[in-house]
């Protein structure tokens, strides 16, 4: 497979992203805006904010990355969904009037394939490693957590949230302490000096499916449990015993809803290997119950540095990369922002592996 030096571009919701990858995988630049601080005051992603966001930092994040490269890329690949369609709008313009102007050629990425590529890549400046035939992958997100087969040529969803994602639970629980946004940080620190068996929180299982999961029923008991023992954690002071106790509950309740499909995923799919990606891959919790699973059925598992977990361009670039080597490429007159999440590129997700413009 020839693979092309690649600039990647991701704008699909509040972080302001552009890298670029060497042939070989290596990360040679990153430059990155959090809009974190700028959404914080509203307790979630305010879209029409983050459009104007990314509209004002991607000019400057383009000329650090493209400057602290060793040479200008070859292609050009960015993020086209799922996400916030204005946000996305942004990158995605951005990128296909640079690969225009440049005569460079253009790939769209599905952000989920870029969450898959993100545990291949290294975060020390070493090129990328292959992705063995079979890679059993989570992807738990703030806007989705949900199981894939994977292999070089595409990925196939296997289960999913049917609600709430898993970082979205996390948000949600920690706003309702009174805790900033983005919560899934901070709730790993504090669960960390709390007792993970104090709280009862239900793990609801579905009627309808055996492997699909949900986050809803979860969500609310410890909401229910925050305002009936009028739990807050704001204000800067160190959380009290009960806001621990009930964050470490609720952080380990997330986390076994996430891996209880996983013995009866690894019987059907027999995977060489396990990944995990997406922000709620950087859970101390969940990083630690992967590993001891994965040893348990004697597989490998494979992590992504935590500053690679959350959106960023090294795995936009990546995956855009190795889509270009199976054939799949972009025209930048016609490309445009596909919000939602079942859009499925040509070549990606198993399907084609040749051709296709979008
Ligand atoms: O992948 P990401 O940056 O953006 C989406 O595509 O959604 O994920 C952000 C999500 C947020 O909900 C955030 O609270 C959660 O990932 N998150 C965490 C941790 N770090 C980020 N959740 C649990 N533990 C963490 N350490
Ligand atoms: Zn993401």
């Amino acid at each position: 497979m020839t693979l092309l030096r690649t600039l990647g571009i991701e704008t699909s919701c509040d972080e302001t992203a552009v890298a670029v990858l060497d042939a070989d995988g290596r990360i040679e630049s990153e430059a990155i805006a959090s809009q974190a601080s700028s959404h914080a005051r509203y307790g979630g992603v305010v879209p029409e904010l983050a459009s104007r966001e990314h509209l004002q930092a991607l000019p400057w994040l383009m000329d650090r990355a493209l400057a602290a490269a060793a040479r200008p890329p070859e292609l050009v690949a960015v993020t086209a969904g799922p996400g916030l369609v204005g946000a996305l709008l942004v990158g995605v313009r951005y990128a296909a009037a640079f690969a225009w102007g440049r005569s460079l050629p253009l790939v769209a990425v599905d952000h989920l394939e870029a969450h898959l590529a993100s545990p291949f890549l290294d975060s020390d400046g070493g090129p990328a490693a292959s992705m063995p035939e079979r890679v059993l992958a989570l992807v738990a997100s703030g806007g989705h957590s949900s199981w894939y087969l994977v292999d070089e040529t595409g990925s196939r969803r296997l289960c999913r949230t049917r609600d709430d994602a898993a970082g979205e639970s996390f948000d949600k629980v920690a706003q309702a302490l009174g805790l900033p946004y983005p919560g899934g940080p901070v709730v790993d620190r504090i669960a960390r000096t709390g007792d993970p068996g104090a709280v009862p929180l239900p793990r609801p299982r579905l009627a309808d499916s055996r492997l699909d999961f949900s986050f809803s029923g979860l969500k609310s008991a410890a909401v229910r449990w925050i305002r009936e023992h009028s739990l807050a954690a704001g204000g800067g002071v160190e959380p009290d015993r009960a806001v621990r106790d009930l964050l470490a509950s609720f952080e380990r309740a997330v986390v076994e809803q996430l891996l209880a499909p996983l013995d009866e995923l690894v019987d059907e799919h027999r995977p060489l290997l396990l990944t995990a990606s997406g922000g709620v891959a950087a859970n101390t919790e969940l990083r630690r119950r992967l590993q001891e699973r994965a040893d348990a059925l004697g597989l490998g598992v494979r992590l992504p540095a935590r500053r690679l977990t959350t959106d960023n361009a090294a795995m936009v670039a990546r995956a855009g990369q190795l889509a270009h080597a199976r054939g799949c490429w972009s025209d930048p007159r016609r490309l445009d922002a596909r919000p939602r999440e079942a859009w499925q590129p040509p070549g990606m997700r198993g399907l084609s592996t040749t051709g296709g413009g979008v």
